[in-house]
């Protein structure tokens, strides 16, 4: 009897077992072919994770409003010029897809270089595109004809490694202020020298009850383009050679420095980062028409490294004014305009260029990941374009005020020590303010960074 019973178990257990595997097995295809469909799988995109966007209730009633998806995977809309040259890559590095050599294909990087020229050719032998293309403004043209390159040469670097700074540091730096400038701003470089870019030992902002004695290293490099080769000035680049002897903190490539190639400052200077910074703890990339409180970034810096899940956060750093859930410019009288034949979609979420801190190890991987997103013309929307690339995005501080003041705070006494950035200022006016901070330090001593609730 027993036995009897043992053999029907087993008959059981036999017949069952396949079919239960099977379902399940079922199930999990099902599960996978859904997910690839959706497009969800991305280079270094964790599934589960990849934030949506909502869009702003006001942005509702822009009439330039167009439908679009609810993540920036799905926008990867077909018929916009940049939207369909990326949608390539995409597949290509789709780790649902293609499992197998994923990460061996990302790290590779001059493959990654010929995949984005062969998507390129591809699309520009399409007729539709060609088309699509005659029809861009002559400067998108201008753009869109050399978006494959990347690997201009730097003309003039720094002769410290990795800008100017002390030259007796005692540890590594804490932060690299990189700034965007051209040949024409001699002006602005020389008063950022003197006042908010100092390289050397900066003093954290200490109150009165004392706090605690923070600081750190700084150093600062200029980054640089060339003046259009028609209208190029001899001296104009002589006089930069001379500075660049003085000061060290030069960085210039061989390209032409002009609105829609300022891309190529955030891949190029990732690039040289990368390779001369390798102990530098946060970056600072910004415009030289803005005006930092050095010593508050550092304090906040120092707070952020002093927190006890540093270690698990840094490598995804990055704080300024965020941006989020933007409509690209539809309205061709703008710098930034893009027309919907060129990207369509809204842009993912982004930290404005005029300042914002990150840290060197998101540097590094910003530098990785950029190899497999084709440029775009927008320089801090092709940041977050990567940092979405990453599955991080960055963090919005009301103390970055990358639209000025609201009228009624610039006139209190201490509103310079609230702030961490404010666009925009001249260089006269830089001189002034970073005199007028450290006049009035006392009474401002207490006053915490500004925490307002955003705009
Ligand atoms: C002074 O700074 C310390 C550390 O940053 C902070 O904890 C404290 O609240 C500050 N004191 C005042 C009066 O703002
Ligand atoms: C960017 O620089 C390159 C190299 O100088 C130049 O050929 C190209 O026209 C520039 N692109 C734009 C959009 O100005
Ligand atoms: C960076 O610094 C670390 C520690 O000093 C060293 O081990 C590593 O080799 C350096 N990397 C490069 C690329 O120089
Ligand atoms: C870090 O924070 C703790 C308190 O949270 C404080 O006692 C310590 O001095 C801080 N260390 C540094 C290096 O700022
Ligand atoms: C972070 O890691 C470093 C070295 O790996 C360690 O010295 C430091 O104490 C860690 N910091 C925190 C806040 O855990
Ligand atoms: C800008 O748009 C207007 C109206 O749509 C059009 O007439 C004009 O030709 C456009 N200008 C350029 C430079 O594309």
């Amino acid at each position: 009897m027993a036995q009897f019973h043992c053999r029907w178990r087993n008959v059981f257990v036999c017949v069952c077992t396949p079919c239960i595997c099977l379902l399940l097995m079922l199930v999990f295809l099902t599960a996978m072919v859904c997910m690839s469909m959706n497009g969800a799988g991305a280079p270094g995109t964790n599934v589960q994770e990849t934030p949506s966007h909502s869009v702003a209730p006001n942005d509702l009633r822009k009439k330039s409003f167009i439908p679009h998806a609810k993540t920036f995977w799905l926008a990867q809309d077909e018929g916009a010029f940049w939207n369909q040259l990326q949608l390539a890559i995409e597949r290509y590095f789709n780790p649902i897809l293609r499992p197998n050599d994923f990460r061996k294909r990302m790290e590779n990087s001059n493959f990654n270089e010929s995949l984005l020229m062969e998507s390129f050719i591809e699309l520009m032998d399409s007729d539709s595109m060609r088309k699509n293309f005659d029809k861009l403004s002559w400067q998108m043209q201008k753009f869109v004809s050399h978006m494959q390159k990347r690997d201009y040469p730097a003309i003039i670097q720094p002769d410290g490694v990795c800008g100017a700074g002390a030259k007796d540091e005692k540890e590594p730096p804490l932060l690299l202020l990189a700034i965007k400038t051209t040949e024409h701003n001699y002006k602005n470089r020389m008063a950022i020298r003197q006042t908010w870019g100092k390289e050397g030992w900066v003093s954290g902002h200490k109150n009165s009850s004392g706090g605690r004695e923070s600081g750190g290293y700084v150093r600062r490099v200029f980054l640089l383009g060339r003046e259009d080769p028609e209208e190029e000035d001899v001296s104009l680049s002589e006089l930069l050679q001379m500075e660049s002897e003085h000061y060290g903190d030069i960085l210039q490539w061989d390209f032409t420095d002009t609105f829609f190639n300022l891309t190529l400052k955030d891949v190029l200077f990732w690039s040289w980062f990368s390779g001369s910074c390798n102990q530098t703890v946060f970056v600072f990339k910004g415009d030289d028409d803005v005006f930092v409180n050095t010593p508050n970034i550092i304090t906040y810096l120092q707070d952020q490294l002093n927190k006890s899940q540093a270690n698990d956060t840094i490598a995804d750093f990055m704080v300024g004014d965020v941006i989020d859930s933007a409509i690209p410019h539809r309205v061709n009288n703008s710098k930034y305009f893009i027309p919907d034949s060129f990207y369509r979609g809204l842009y993912p979420t982004y930290a404005g260029g005029g300042g914002v801190v990150y840290s060197g190890l998101l540097a590094k991987r910003l530098h990785e990941i950029s190899k497999s997103v084709h440029l775009f013309p927008i320089d801090d929307v092709y940041v977050g374009m990567c940092m979405i690339r990453l599955n991080t995005h960055p963090i919005h501080h009301p103390a970055f005020l990358t639209f000025d003041f609201p009228e009624k705070e610039k006139k209190e006494l201490c509103s310079y020590h609230k702030i961490l950035l404010v666009h925009k200022r001249t260089p006269k006016q830089m001189v002034r303010l970073w005199a007028d901070l450290k006049r009035t330090q006392r009474p401002c001593w207490d006053v915490p960074l500004r925490n307002a609730v955003k705009k």
